[in-house]
C-alpha cells in the first residue's frame, strides 16, 4: 500500500461529462465538509484550450447544475484550488508543460484518468516521459478499461509498465455507493446472517439494476458495448461478489479483494439458454413517450440494451443456488436491489382446520435496496390476528429499515466522493484489482462467444416494460418470479 496523502490531484478528461456531473461536484462537496487535504491543488487537463478563469467558469456552471444546494458552501474556496492546462495527450511535448505546472511530485500526486481508452497508452507514455510516474504518484482509472479480456490486458499492461499494482486504482463507482459498502456491514457486522448464508438455507439470489434512461447521447460508446459489457462485467459482478464472498479476515484492500476474486473465478460459464438479451422499442416511461433504441441510434443494431442471466458459482457455499442477474435501459423504474430468497421451512406444523392442508407459507426473503431507496427489508411470516376458528392464518409481513431514517444526520453522498478521497489518501479497498477485472472479462467473453456460436440476437421489448418475456420465462422455468 502506498502510504502518502497526495497534495496534488491531476484530472485528465476534465471537461468531460463525468467531470461535470460527478467529479467536480464530489470534490467540491468534500471540500465543503473539510475533508480534502488543506493544501490540495487540482490541476485539470483536457484538449480544450481553456485558461484557468475559463475552466473555473466551466466548473462553477457544473457545480450549480449538479451539486445539491445544501452542499455548495465552499464553491469559492474550491474554485480557488483549480488550475487548467490544455493538453493533447497524443503528443509528448505537452507533458513537459504539465509537469512544470504540477511541480516536483515528491509530496504526493494522485492522477485520475477519465479519457477515451485510446488515450490511455499515450497518456501513460507522456507521464513517464515527464517524470510523473515516480513512487509518490498513484493513478486512478475510470472505465471502460477495454471491451474484452485481450484489450483489458493490453491496457493493464500499459499501465503496469509505469505503475506497480499498489499504485493503480481501478474505479467501479458502484463500490463508492454507501449502500453497496453496507452490504459488507450487513453480512459481517451481524451474527444473524452468516450461519444461513449458504445453499442449505438460501434457494436463490436476484440482482436487478434497472434504469429508465436510454442512450443519453452516448451513441458511439454504448452501441459498441451493450448491457453485458457496460453493466454486468463491472457493477453487477461486483455486487455478486460482495453477496457471495467468504468473510475476509479484515476490511483491508488485500483481504477483501482476495475473497472477491475467488467468487469471480468460481463463476460457471453460462450457456446461451441461461441468458436472455433484449433491445427496447418505442414506448413510454412515466407517461412520457420515448423512442426505440434503433430510432435513437438512427440505424438498426444488434446491441443488447437488456440482459438477464442465470449464473452459478461452483463452490461449496453456493452449489445449486442460482444467481439471477438482470439489467436494462428503458425499464419502468430506476432501481438497484438484491433479493436473497431463503429456503422453505422443512415441515409445517400449521394446518387449515379439518382439511389437513397447510396455510400458505412463503419463504423468507431479504431485500437490500441499493438505489434509489436505501431500504433493507426482511420478510417474515406472522399470525393474522383472530380467533382462528378455521385454523391459524399466516401472512407475510415486512421488517423494514429505511437507512436514511436510521441515519438522518448523514447526507447522501455521491459515490465518487468516497472514491476520490480514497485515491488521494491511498486506500485501495474499494478499487478493483487486476485479477478481479480479468476474471470478470473471462466470464463475460465466454458469454459473448456463446451468443456468437448460437447466433443470439436481442429480442425486442417495449420501453417501459421489464424486458423481453423470455426474461420472465428464464426465472419461471425454475418456479421463480422476479421481484417487482
Ligand atoms: C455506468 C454505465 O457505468 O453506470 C451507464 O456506463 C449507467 O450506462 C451507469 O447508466 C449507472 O450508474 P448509476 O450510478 O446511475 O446506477
Amino acid at each position: 500500500m502506498s502510504e502518502f496523502t497526495a497534495d496534488r490531484l491531476l484530472l485528465f478528461g476534465a471537461t468531460g461529462d463525468l467531470a461535470r456531473r460527478k467529479l467536480l461536484p464530489s470534490l467540491c462537496a468534500l471540500d465543503a465538509d473539510d475533508l480534502l487535504p488543506e493544501n490540495l491543488q487540482i490541476i485539470a487537463t483536457a484538449r480544450s484550450g481553456h485558461d484557468d478563469e475559463a475552466y473555473r467558469a466551466f466548473a462553477k456552471a457544473a457545480l450549480e447544475e449538479h451539486l445539491p444546494n445544501d452542499r455548495r458552501a465552499q464553491i469559492g474556496r474550491f474554485l480557488g484550488r483549480l488550475t487548467y492546462q490544455p493538453l493533447d495527450a497524443t503528443t509528448l511535448g505537452g507533458f513537459a508543460n504539465l509537469a512544470e505546472i504540477v511541480g516536483a511530485p515528491d509530496h504526493g500526486l494522485a492522477i485520475f484518468l477519465s479519457t477515451a481508452p485510446s488515450l490511455f497508452g499515450p497518456t501513460i507514455t507522456g507521464l513517464e516521459h515527464a517524470g510523473l510516474t515516480g513512487e509518490t504518484v498513484r493513478i486512478g482509472l475510470e472505465k471502460p478499461l477495454g471491451n474484452d479480456l485481450t484489450s483489458s490486458c493490453a491496457i493493464n499492461d500499459a499501465v503496469a509498465s509505469a505503475f506497480p499494482e499498489d499504485r493503480i486504482f481501478r474505479i467501479d463507482h458502484y463500490l463508492g455507493k454507501e449502500t453497496v459498502q453496507n452490504l459488507l456491514a450487513l453480512r459481517f457486522a451481524n451474527i444473524l446472517f452468516e450461519p444461513i448464508w449458504n445453499s442449505k438455507y438460501i434457494s436463490h439470489v436476484q440482482i436487478t439494476v434497472a434504469e429508465t434512461v436510454g442512450l443519453e447521447g452516448r451513441v458511439g460508446f454504448y452501441d459498441d458495448a451493450g448491457a453485458l459489457r457496460d453493466m454486468v462485467q463491472n457493477h453487477m459482478l461486483q455486487l455478486l461478489s460482495l453477496v457471495a464472498m467468504e468473510p475476509p479476515t479484515s476490511f483491508d484492500a488485500t483481504a477483501v479483494r482476495d475473497e472477491k476474486v475467488k467468487v469471480l473465478r468460481a463463476l460457471r460459464p453460462a450457456n446461451a439458454s441461461e441468458t436472455v438479451t433484449g433491445q427496447y422499442r418505442a414506448g413510454a416511461i412515466a407517461g412520457a413517450a420515448v423512442l426505440g433504441y434503433d430510432e435513437e441510434l438512427g440505424k438498426a443494431s444488434s446491441t443488447e440494451t437488456f440482459v438477464a442471466i442465470k449464473a452459478h458459482l461452483d463452490n461449496w457455499r453456493w452449489k445449486g443456488v442460482p444467481f439471477y442477474l438482470r439489467t436494462g435501459k428503458r425499464l419502468p423504474e430506476r432501481v438497484t436491489e438484491i433479493l436473497v430468497r431463503f429456503a422453505d421451512v422443512p415441515h409445517s406444523i400449521f394446518t387449515v382446520n379439518g382439511s389437513g392442508q397447510s396455510p400458505v407459507m412463503r419463504p423468507n426473503h431479504l431485500l437490500i435496496g441499493i438505489q434509489p431507496e436505501e431500504n433493507i427489508t426482511l420478510s417474515l411470516m406472522a399470525k393474522v390476528p383472530g380467533l382462528d376458528e378455521e385454523g391459524l392464518a399466516l401472512r407475510e409481513v415486512p421488517l423494514a429499515i429505511a437507512m436514511p431514517d436510521a441515519f438522518s444526520e448523514a447526507h447522501r453522498r455521491i459515490a465518487y466522493e468516497r472514491l476520490l478521497l480514497d485515491l488521494v489518501k491511498g486506500d485501495q479497498t474499494l478499487f478493483v484489482r487486476r485479477d478481479e477485472v480479468e476474471a470478470q472479462w473471462h466470464w463475460i467473453d465466454a458469454i459473448r462467444a456463446e451468443w456468437q456460436r448460437h447466433g443470439v440476437t436481442p429480442k425486442t421489448y417495449t420501453a417501459g416494460s421489464w424486458g423481453p418475456s423470455a426474461s420472465i420465462a428464464l426465472a419461471e422455468r425454475d418456479g421463480v418470479s422476479w421481484h417487482e
